[in-house]
């Protein structure tokens, strides 16, 4: 007796548990990674956690259900229970106007809807079965296309269905504003995910349906409501899920996320935890054709613009001259393109110096790494830059130890510019005058005014033609490694001779260095070479400037006075004190004298001033007052004082021809006076 008690208890327990099962049956799927559906055409699960139930074939159905049957109603005959569902879907069709046909949530009693069709019929019914009470489907569609024979109301409606695709209720999909209550229209195949929400109630035997974008709250006021109680409709025990078709357009219908309650509300999906639609679609297709592909075009046409006008500026920026004459010259001309590089674009701080013909900089060549000066002199006239381009390269072909060597030049339109080898110590002008860090011990200077006598004398007798250096001084004289003496910028004047009016003597010089006669006639000889190196033996002994404009001291003169006063070496340069050798200092400033020799024809040639230096030839036993019987005056006090001095202090130690151009007779009658 009491066994069967207990049985009985026992047997209404586990009854009443599985009741309660039953009405909490509850499910929630934020993406359907990992799980269990019943799938059935088109229908599959992407590897991201996508339903998609329709893939871009052409008039076919699909479906997903729940795999297991759900509770509706505990008998026949008793009312269905109150539910609710929701869930995220997408329409993503190949057109932006038209598409597929549709999804539906559905209700039905069987888990593949045997014998139902594609296209208007959704997956659910067909022909015969549409609308046979028999049917006991229950299902929310989202319908994209408008078929009259089920008296749609247009191609973009939602519908409540009951066993037949005729709606009993439907409406255009949008929403009314939870806020205003205002309507919003949506478009089902707009690709945006949506929202849809069907609740009944069991108890009032109301069915209200809601969409809405997944980024707005469900409104409190349903699209559909349709007051019908379900419970005839629904067999006790039935399945849940989606049906879907294509028609002639492809389609992909998604569902993202899906959440069910029996008895209650269906858990809210949580949208961010969704998992994420392709970008690649054929909805994307048709943006990539509209939008993608004029911008990628506008971009290209971009980029071909800049990269133009680039090349352009570039070619622009490294642009040279070149004419077919010189072609000859192949080896001695430069690529611009590796100067600009070699200097660093010429950039300030590879400035070397800036002299009268123009600036110079430092520069590494890019492939040899040879170290190399560049010296950018502009050029107005293309007149005479052929002979002078020439000339240039023959002088390319002077080899001399005491020649700064010119490895080539590049032409550019009012530009040519000299490549020499770098000369790592500078010029000596640097050693010589204003207390100078470093200042050269006699010896060195003697080495270096010997150096430089021999490559002169190159250019004057050695070489194949007689080549007139016109700018000898301290500042054109490079010291190399070694600290020889080599002479460079030579030939350069002859670029301001050549193109220029002969009418006006364009004397290019620099003052104190110039001869007389080159002043007066313009014309530079070997001799005029000769006055300028004895200027420059001068001025490295007695490290004074030829013409010293702040103490009104014309060096010559100065250095003249000094031997009438009967001690010559008093000339000599206070900074080496008495650390010279007397006979050569002496030597060196009469010879200075000498070659200063108003008189063109009483210097002496630079074969006799090498052998002077060499010690080979005694210099001739001058006195000075037999000088300047022979007409060795060198100054004209009066001249002097009279023009104005500074002139000189601003155009010295420039070689500039303008500023000779002026002074030129003037100085022709301070150095060669008295005539
Ligand atoms: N080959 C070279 N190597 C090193 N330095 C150089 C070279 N050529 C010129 N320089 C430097 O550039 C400066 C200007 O040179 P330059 O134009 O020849 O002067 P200027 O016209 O007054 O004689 C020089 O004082 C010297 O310091
Ligand atoms: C969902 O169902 C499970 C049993 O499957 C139950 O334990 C749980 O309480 C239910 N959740 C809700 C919110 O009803
Ligand atoms: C899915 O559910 C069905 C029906 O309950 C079951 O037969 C099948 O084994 C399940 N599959 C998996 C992988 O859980
Ligand atoms: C669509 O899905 C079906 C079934 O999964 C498959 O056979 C077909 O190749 C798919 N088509 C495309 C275009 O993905
Ligand atoms: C259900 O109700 C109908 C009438 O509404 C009745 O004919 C039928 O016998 C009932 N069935 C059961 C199982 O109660
Ligand atoms: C659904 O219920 C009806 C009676 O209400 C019954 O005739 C029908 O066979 C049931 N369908 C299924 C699939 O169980
Ligand atoms: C229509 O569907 C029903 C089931 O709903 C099926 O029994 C029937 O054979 C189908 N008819 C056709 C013509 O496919
Ligand atoms: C509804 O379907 C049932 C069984 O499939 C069939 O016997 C009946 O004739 C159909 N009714 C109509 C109106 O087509
Ligand atoms: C919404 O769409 C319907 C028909 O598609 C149209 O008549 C109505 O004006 C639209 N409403 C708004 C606010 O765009």
């Amino acid at each position: 007796m009491s066994f069967r008690i207990v049985l009985m208890v026992r047997v209404l327990f586990s009854l009443a548990i599985a009741a309660s099962q039953e009405l909490n049956f509850n499910f929630t799927y934020s993406g359907f990674r990992s799980t269990n559906l019943s799938l059935d055409g088109l229908a599959e699960l992407t590897s991201n956690g996508l339903l998609r139930l329709t893939n871009e074939t052409k008039q076919r159905k699909s479906h997903a259900f729940y795999p297991n049957p759900v509770t509706f109603k505990n008998s026949i005959n008793s009312t269905a229970f109150s539910f609710s569902t929701t869930f995220v879907f997408a329409i993503i069709p190949e057109y932006a106007t038209v598409s597929g046909h549709g999804i539906a949530f559905v209700i039905a009693p069987t888990r593949g809807l045997p014998g139902a069709l594609a296209n208007q019929y959704l997956g659910l019914f067909n022909k015969t079965s549409n609308g046979n009470q028999t049917n006991h489907v229950v299902a929310v569609e989202l319908d994209t296309i408008y078929s009259s024979e089920f008296n749609d109301i247009d191609d973009n409606h939602v519908g409540i269905d009951i066993n037949g695709l005729e709606s009993e209720r439907s409406a255009s999909a949008g929403y009314y504003s939870q806020l205003n209550g205002m309507f919003t229209n949506l478009t089902l195949i707009s690709g945006h995910p949506m929202q849809v929400w069907m609740e009944y109630d069991g108890k009032e035997k109301q069915l209200d349906v809601t969409i809405a974008p997944i980024d707005v709250d469900k409104s409190s006021r349903p699209l559909l409501a349709l007051s019908r109680d379900l419970s005839p409709i629904l067999n006790s025990s039935m399945y849940i899920g989606f049906s879907s078709s294509t028609g002639s357009v492809f389609t992909s219908h998604y569902v993202l996320g899906w959440s069910f309650k029996m008895n209650g509300l269906a858990e809210a999906l949580d949208i961010s935890r969704l998992p994420k639609l392709p970008r690649v679609g054929p909805k994307k297709t048709s943006k990539f054709l509209t939008i993608g592909l004029p911008v990628l075009c506008l971009s290209l046409v971009l980029v071909a613009v800049s990269s133009i006008s680039y090349a352009i500026r570039r070619r622009r920026k490294f642009a040279e001259v070149l004419e077919d004459w010189e072609l000859d010259y192949g080896p001695h001309r430069f690529n611009f393109r590796d100067l600009y590089i070699a200097t660093k674009g010429f950039r300030d701080e590879e400035l070397l110096g800036s002299g009268g013909f123009g600036r110079v900089y430092k520069g590494v060549l890019p492939t040899s790494k040879i170290q190399i000066a560049v010296k950018r002199v502009s050029h107005e006239s293309r007149q005479g830059m052929r002979e002078f381009v020439a000339e240039i390269v023959s002088i390319g072909r002077l080899r001399h130890r005491n020649l700064v060597p010119l490895l080539g030049y590049c032409r550019r339109k009012g530009e040519l510019l000299l490549v020499y080898d770098y000369m790592p110590n500078g010029s000596l002008d640097k050693y010589l005058y204003d207390q100078p860090t470093v200042a050269l011990n006699w010896s060195q200077r003697f080495r270096v005014i010997k150096g430089v006598a021999s490559g002169l004398l190159y250019l004057h007798e050695e070489w194949e033609q007689v080549v007139i250096h016109r700018d000898v001084k301290a500042s054109n004289v490079l010291l190399d490694g070694e600290l020889n003496g080599r002479l460079g910028d030579f030939g350069l004047a002859r670029l301001y001779d050549h193109g220029t009016d002969p009418q006006t003597t364009h004397v290019v010089g620099t003052l104190g260095y110039l001869a007389p006669e080159h002043a007066r006639t313009g014309k530079a000889t070997t001799s005029t070479d000769v006055f300028a190196f004895g200027a420059f033996l001068l001025e490295v002994a007695s490290g004074r400037r030829p013409i010293q404009p702040t103490e009104d001291i014309i060096l010559v003169d100065w250095v003249f006075s000094r031997w009438l006063g009967g001690e010559i070496l008093e000339a000599g340069d206070p900074n080496l004190g008495t650390e010279y050798i007397a006979e050569e200092m002496e030597l060196v400033l009469k010879l200075g004298l000498m070659c200063s020799h108003s008189e063109p024809a009483a210097r002496p040639s630079m074969r006799q001033v090498v052998q002077f230096l060499e010690g080979n030839v005694p210099l001739p036993d001058i006195s000075p007052l037999c000088l300047s019987a022979s007409g060795l005056t060198f100054s004209h006090r009066e001249g002097f004082d009279e023009f104005a001095i500074d002139d000189f202090a601003n155009s010295y130690p420039s070689s500039m021809d303008t500023a000779f151009a002026r002074s030129s007779s003037v100085t022709e009658s301070l150095l060669s006076g008295g005539r």
